[in-house]
């Protein structure tokens, strides 16, 4: 791919060509930015059990996961056994071992091999490649992420996060209730996309926009991401962000926090909601909500309210561009200078050589 398909010049640059959307090489190659850097794995709190599968991770990196936990250290295995390669665990259990169910192969929470039957007469076993791979692992203000084979680390990677919105980011508390997993017709990088411009909000969000004061949304690029801020419209709820914030004394509706490639965190004054765009197949999607509440009063209100509403009205126009791509007659187009920094920048990424 070319460095330069995307020219760095937002003022000249033309947008991705539609075969980036429909093709499935590009599709395969564009997996392996998942592989390469941190994936959300959920809070802490989230994993009541010694063991857990993590089948969103499974489908995002076709590598199936658990995760253990022996009260002592927390570590991503892989969770396939060494033997015949059966996936082994497919529900949470405290029982703080893995067996197979296929030929009876045991494994500690730390990985280690620790009894199969019938290999007492196996010579030079067991030996390393016995026990399970364990993944990359890190926390972030509760969060657990994992990662296949990261070159940064997570900490440097959410840096901006941290310094521009630390303060708010203690006491998040997990609700099930709010999860939503949604299936999508549409390729994961046009949802991304539609994600990383305001532009669409004022056609796509009414109600949204009301929320929104009129000349208040601004994106700021960083190396692993984007971050979007709406200012709220007048009598809207919004943040109060402390004297040391870059940002106190503005009316923040939201923070749209993007980390590359795939995940978004939508910081509102009632707390977090999480989204995790899982490719499914070149042209279908799934995305998944978690949400971490810490002002239950304040849900329902402002830029953060009716958020399945506004997730619809998404859907509608990324499943639409998903057509639009696969059309004869669209190749490609031309960003808006004011307002499509962020897509230009993921663009940029994703098509850069690293
Ligand atoms: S495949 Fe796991 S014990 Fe045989
Ligand atoms: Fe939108």
């Amino acid at each position: 791919m070319s460095e330069e398909l995307v020219n760095a010049d937002i003022r000249l640059a033309k947008t991705l060509p539609s075969e980036f959307y429909t093709d499935e090489v590009h599709f395969e190659s564009q997996r392996n930015a998942f592989r390469t850097t941190w994936q959300f794995m959920g809070a802490s709190s989230q994993f009541m059990s010694a063991v857990s599968p993590l089948p969103h991770l499974d489908a995002l990196l076709s590598e199936p996961l658990v995760r253990t936990n022996d009260g002592d250290e927390v570590r991503v295995l892989s969770n396939v056994c060494t033997h015949r390669g059966m996936v082994m665990c497919h529900e949470e259990t405290d029982k703080k071992t893995l067996q197979c169910p296929y030929h009876g192969r045991t494994f500690g929470c730390d990985g280690r091999m620790k009894h199969m039957p019938g290999f007492e007469e196996a010579l030079n076993f067991p030996t390393a490649a016995d026990h399970l791979p364990v993944f990359h692992h890190a926390k972030w203000n509760g969060f657990e992420f994992m990662t296949v084979d990261a070159k940064v680390d997570l900490d440097a990677v959410l840096q901006p996060v941290h310094d521009r919105i630390g303060w708010f980011l203690d006491g998040l508390q997990y609700d099930a209730s709010r999860d939503r997993d949604w299936d999508i017709a549409a390729h994961w990088m046009l949802y991304v996309d539609n994600y990383l411009e305001g532009f669409h909000i004022p056609f796509v969000h009414p109600e949204l926009n009301d929320a929104l004061a009129n000349d208040g949304y601004a994106t700021e690029c960083f190396e692993h991401g984007v971050l979007q801020i709406g200012l709220a419209a007048d009598g809207e709820v919004c943040f109060d962000p402390p004297e040391d914030s870059p940002d106190h004394g503005k009316n923040i509706a939201a923070y749209y926090w993007w980390i590359y490639p795939n995940m978004m965190f939508n910081v509102y004054p009632w707390g977090v909601s999480v989204n995790i765009v899982v490719p499914t197949s070149v042209e279908t999607t799934r995305v998944l909500f978690r949400s971490y509440v810490k002002r239950a009063d304040l849900l329902g209100q402002g830029a953060g309210a009716e958020l399945d509403k506004v997730e619809l009205q998404d859907q509608f126009v990324v499943e639409n561009c998903m057509k639009g791509m696969r059309s004869s007659a669209y190749e490609r187009g031309r960003y808006s200078p004011t307002h499509e920094q962020g897509v230009h920048h993921f663009h940029r990424m994703m098509t850069s050589l690293k």
